[in-house]
């Protein structure tokens, strides 16, 4: 039998990715968040959704940029942290022992140690409600080329063991079980 439940965002699961933000160190800050996603191909574009009582929210809103980290199972309890921890009380990249880098487009640092970094410039604010919703352009990525496979140059993501954040628990991804277009291809 299924039950009702009361109204609630249960899409699950989500990344949980360290957003990097700020246009010089002494404001450089992360924020985990899982409320974001892609909402355009063409152009590419994303969305993040902050609470406007955290540090980060008049960071971001100031300078209109932010960079998306994408996180792994090495950086699984350092992305808890950056979500437990404010930038009020803490200098998250020093703490967790994070390299600011530079990004090729916005002024905010990419976090080196990540995978995958997503450059964004915001194009619009939506307050929502209990988060307001940063709508943006994806202007540069930064990929690292430690996961390029050198003979097809193909970008190997699963080999940097990205995670997925369900329900309040983070998970490790699980085996591969088929690939875009499988279920109607010929055998
Ligand atoms: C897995 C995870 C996901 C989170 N997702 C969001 C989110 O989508 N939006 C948000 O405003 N806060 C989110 N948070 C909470 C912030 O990361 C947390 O309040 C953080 O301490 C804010 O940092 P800051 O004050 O330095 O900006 C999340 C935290 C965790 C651990």
């Amino acid at each position: 039998m299924k039950q009702d439940w009361k109204p609630g965002t249960l899409i699950y699961p989500l990344p949980a990715a360290m957003i990097s933000c700020g246009s010089n160190p002494d404001e450089y800050n992360i924020i985990t968040l899982s409320w974001l996603g892609t909402i355009c191909t063409n152009p590419p574009m994303c969305y993040i959704s902050v609470r406007p009582e955290r540090h980060s929210y008049n960071i971001i809103k100031k300078n209109m940029e932010f960079v998306i980290n994408i996180t792994t199972e090495e950086l699984a309890h350092t992305t808890d942290w950056c979500g437990v921890r404010s930038g009020k009380d803490f200098n998250k990249f020093e703490e967790m022992k994070l390299t600011p880098g530079k990004a090729s487009i916005v002024k905010a640092p990419i976090i080196e140690e990540s995978p995958l970094s997503i450059e964004c410039r915001v194009k619009e604010i939506m307050s929502l409600g209990s988060h307001d919703m940063f709508i943006a352009d994806v202007v540069n990525v930064k990929a690292d080329d430690k996961y390029i496979d050198k003979a097809t140059g193909k970008f190997n993501l699963e080999d940097a063991r990205p995670i997925a954040y369900s329900h309040g628990e983070y998970y490790k991804m699980g085996e591969n079980i088929g690939h875009f277009g499988w279920s109607v291809k010929k055998k």
